[in-house]
């Protein structure tokens, strides 16, 4: 799994723990000295930055649990307490909440870079499904983190989603009402979404722990989307590209910080400072901005079942993508038509979370249908014909050859640049 070992325990005490636990030797042959493609680029960051970002949402959330309270008559209030009078509870607090959608920013960059370079083809089928299922759990977890403040659009997000179960036929009511643990979204629901919502977190890290296993049996893709053909092609993933990630995640904790310490309710909606009321419905239940398309992919369908089969069905799509994509040819930058559908495809994506913005009526309802069907459209129409139809471009014979065709040759010692 991991690279060849060259660890030799030195000391007494490194000696004794690798005859019994050779932790050391494993995290040096299976991280440090991972072989990793010599051309990675910034792209290939985000999977480091993700998990730096779960650390921060496991660890902001524990101390922000220290001074919340499960209950429909004190959430609300225990967390205006977080954010005025506990030590920096605010910055706790909006970690958290702009941790979230950091994390689904760095987390839809990571699934579309995967989308453009191919690395959901064989031999990374099982990595890319458990990262679909990564991404399933996070969004269930944000679901249920969003519910916990108790706010005016935490309660009717909650109620709108819940219901959607109701469409199931005939287990419809039953299973809604054991979601909700009785008859309508209450305290029962609360305190169940907070049990799950501190689960998943460690869930997901068990996940992570998979996917890794998963990237290091075949070991990463790469820009050009062609294998490792020798040691050539690699080098040690310490000091090049522990190097680099930290680089793009000092970068990206300053974006973070923005948000946070400029615009932290940029993202947020303002309808959530009042407090929950079952009797009053606002005027527009909107979701957070990462389940945007989603929400306009279920509302595009004017049947509710319909539309719940469709929301799903956009999710569940990916785990099959692997076989839908019938190209032999890993990377988009060797694929001049794919290329083009693929910009297409993230287009329609952002149009999608446009409409999911904006009220199911008029145009939006009409631009929601057309880019629901190209969203679908694109799995099983344009991916499988592609394939067959398209003609790549040469690959490079190696990752070497490759990288090395881009290197301008280099000056004679000496010899000025000449002036332009
Ligand atoms: C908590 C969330 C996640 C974490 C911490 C995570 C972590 C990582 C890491 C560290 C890598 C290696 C570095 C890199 O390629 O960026 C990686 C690679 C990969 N991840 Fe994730 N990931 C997450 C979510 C996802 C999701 C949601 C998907 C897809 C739906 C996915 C698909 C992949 C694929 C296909 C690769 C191989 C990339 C390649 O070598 O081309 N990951 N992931």
């Amino acid at each position: 799994m991991g690279g060849h070992s060259t660890y030799q325990p030195k000391s007494a005490a490194e000696k004794w723990l690798h005859e019994r636990l050779p932790i050391v030797e494993l995290v040096k042959s299976s991280a440090l000295d991972f072989p990793t493609p010599k051309n990675l680029n910034y792209w290939w960051t985000f999977g480091g930055i993700l998990a730096v970002m779960l650390v921060v949402q496991i660890i902001t959330g524990i101390v922000l649990v220290m001074h919340y309270t499960p209950h429909v008559d004190l959430a609300f209030n225990s967390v205006e307490h977080i954010m005025r009078d506990v030590n920096y509870g605010w910055l706790i607090r909006y970690m958290h909440a702009n941790g979230a959608s950091m994390f689904f920013i760095a987390v839809y960059i990571h699934i579309f870079r995967g989308m453009y370079y191919g690395s959901y083809k064989a031999p990374r089928e099982v990595l890319w499904i458990i990262g679909v299922l990564i991404y399933l759990v996070m969004m269930a977890t944000a679901f249920m983190g969003y519910v916990l403040p108790w706010g005016q659009m935490s309660f009717w997000g909650a109620k709108v989603i819940t219901n959607l179960f109701s469409a199931i036929p005939f287990f419809g009511e039953p299973i809604t009402t054991w979601l909700w643990g009785g008859y309508a979204v209450d305290n029962p629901t609360l305190n169940r979404f907070f049990s799950l919502h501190y689960l998943l977190p460690f869930v997901l890290a068990g996940l992570v722990g998979l996917h890794i296993w998963a990237l290091h049996v075949p070991g990463n893709n790469n820009p050009t989307g062609v294998s490792v053909k020798s040691g050539q092609d690699t080098v040690p993933f310490h000091p090049y590209y522990t190097m680099k990630d930290s680089f793009a995640i000092v970068v990206f904790l300053i974006l973070f910080g923005l948000f946070l310490f400029f615009a932290p309710n940029y993202l947020g909606h303002a309808i959530n400072y009042e407090p929950a009321n079952p009797l009053s419905t606002p005027a527009h239940i909107v979701p957070e901005w990462y389940y945007l398309p989603f929400y306009a992919i279920l509302r595009a369908i004017p049947d509710k079942l319909g539309g719940v089969v469709a929301m799903f069905g956009s999710i569940a799509i990916l785990f099959v993508l692997p076989w839908l994509d019938t190209s032999k040819v890993r990377s988009g930058n060797y694929r001049p038509l794919f290329k083009g559908f693929f910009w297409i495809f993230v287009a329609v994506c952002i149009g999608l979370g446009y409409l999911g913005s904006k009220p199911p009526e008029g145009w939006y309802v009409t631009f929601s249908r057309l880019l629901t069907f190209y969203y679908f459209a694109h799995f099983l129409v344009i991916l499988p014909l592609l394939g067959l139809l398209e003609t790549p471009k040469p690959l490079p014979s190696s990752i070497s050859d490759d990288v090395l065709a881009k290197k301008k040759p280099a000056l004679p010692q000496g010899q000025a640049v000449p002036a332009e």
